[in-house]
């Protein structure tokens, strides 16, 4: 007789336990809050990363990011935020004000012999302006040494690969792109956007008729190279899926062109040429040759709260000129912003929607029954366990810690 040993779900899920943990996001990572010209000097604006509420000033040309919470009864200063001293923010209610360089309480409005003052203080984030893009480290305040930004981004591709396109953080690169909010966990986000198995949902869209886009109905690994993992102790971590064939001509995915049964056939004619899509720490997507050869697609899920993400689209273009860059930000404008950035990935969107309230309160990782479509996915949820440098606690003020 043989003793079939079977896993419970709770026993699968110790394989990545701290992903299941991870419903506020990694702590201790770089993510982006702003695109640089959504702060403008002298400004302040909110932002919410990982339940956090963060600050952000530009004063004098230089970044600032600081706790949005006054800690004197807890209100959020970007209501109504004073200035009324360089490099000082003061609460709009009492008037506690502090130092944006190191958030310490530097005097009160009405009380300036306060005993409080020069002993409380507010966290402040580390920031970074790139790409385009004001970046923010969130996570534990003694955390060091904050590691460069660009350990949380895609690295380039080599030079010499055959499909090669320019990466957002190389020189010359043109990144265009938006950003706003989805209504789903940040996981859900991600599993949607490198998901080879989702692809049906996009089998109307207007950009693939457009441009009789070779959609097949699905990717099945064949092959044990079929996902590669980049693990690196002084880089960034990522998962990709090898849908390009090799050199030598070996495929590592079977394109699923037909279902006989349903009487389905995947559409359109043209291929798809060197797209290839790969994850990385702490939950960014790159998708290379998308929509079209040459252009590299990111998009960022960045977690705000237990049920919501602020979902970044990007492309990055690799403009040979000044009229060069005229044509693509004209085509950009006019075409790409609709067709990719909305009708193509609202599809995606109204997905990560609809499956969240399977997986509210983590229901879903127990119950899910994943395919060997999904094999990648697991991969990616394996790989944050094992290198996310922190996961993130719920808000105190949820959590129902004493903390203050
Ligand atoms: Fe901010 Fe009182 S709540 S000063
Ligand atoms: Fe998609």
């Amino acid at each position: 007789m043989s003793t079939a040993v079977i896993r419970s779900s709770s026993q699968k899920n110790k394989q990545y336990q701290p992903y299941i943990d991870a419903k506020w996001g990694l702590k201790n990572h770089w993510y982006p809050a702003l695109f640089s010209d959504e702060l403008k000097e002298g400004e302040f604006k909110a932002v919410t990363i990982c339940g956090e509420p963060i600050l952000l000033r530009r004063e004098n040309g230089k970044l600032y990011a600081i706790e949005d919470r006054c800690c004197h009864r807890g209100v959020r200063m970007s209501k109504k935020p004073f200035s009324f001293k360089p490099c000082t923010v003061t609460c709009w209610y009492h008037g506690f004000t502090y130092n944006l360089e190191n958030g310490r309480l530097d005097t009160i409005l009405a009380a300036p012999n306060d005993p409080l003052i020069g002993n409380a203080s507010i966290k402040v984030y580390p920031v970074s302006e790139k790409y385009t893009m004001i970046f923010v480290f969130v996570g534990d305040a003694d955390y060091a040494p904050v590691p460069p930004l660009e350990h949380d981004l895609p690295p380039p591709l080599e030079k010499e690969y055959v499909n090669y396109c320019k990466n957002l953080t190389e020189d010359g690169a043109l990144t265009v792109g938006i950003h706003r909010s989805g209504e789903s966990n940040w996981r859900l986000a991600v599993e949607n956007g490198f998901d080879p198995g989702h692809v049906l949902i996009h089998w109307k869209s207007p950009l693939v008729y457009a441009h009789n886009l070779a959609v097949p109905l699905g990717a099945r690994p064949i092959t044990d190279k079929a996902v590669s993992i980049i693990e690196s102790d002084d880089g960034p971590i990522g998962i990709r899926n090898n849908t390009v064939a090799d050199p030598d001509g070996t495929w590592h995915y079977d394109l699923v062109l037909e279902n006989k049964e349903l009487g389905v056939k995947a559409v359109g004619g043209n291929p798809m040429i060197g797209l290839r899509t790969s994850m990385w720490l702490p939950g960014v997507l790159r998708v290379e040759n998308f929509p079209f050869q040459g252009v590299n697609l990111y998009e960022f899920y960045v977690p705000t709260h237990e049920d919501k993400y602020e979902y970044w689209e990007l492309m990055t273009f690799d403009p040979k000129d000044e009229e060069d860059k005229k044509r693509i930000l004209d085509q950009y404008e006019h075409y790409l912003k609709k067709a990719v950035f909305h009708e193509f990935n609202d599809d995606d969107l109204w997905a990560r929607d609809a499956m969240q309230p399977f997986y509210q309160n983590g229901v879903g990782f127990e119950e899910e029954k994943l395919g060997e479509m999904d094999a990648i996915i697991i991969g990616w949820r394996k790989l944050v366990a094992r290198h996310a440098r922190g996961i993130q606690d719920a808000p105190k003020e949820l959590n129902g810690s004493s903390k203050c």
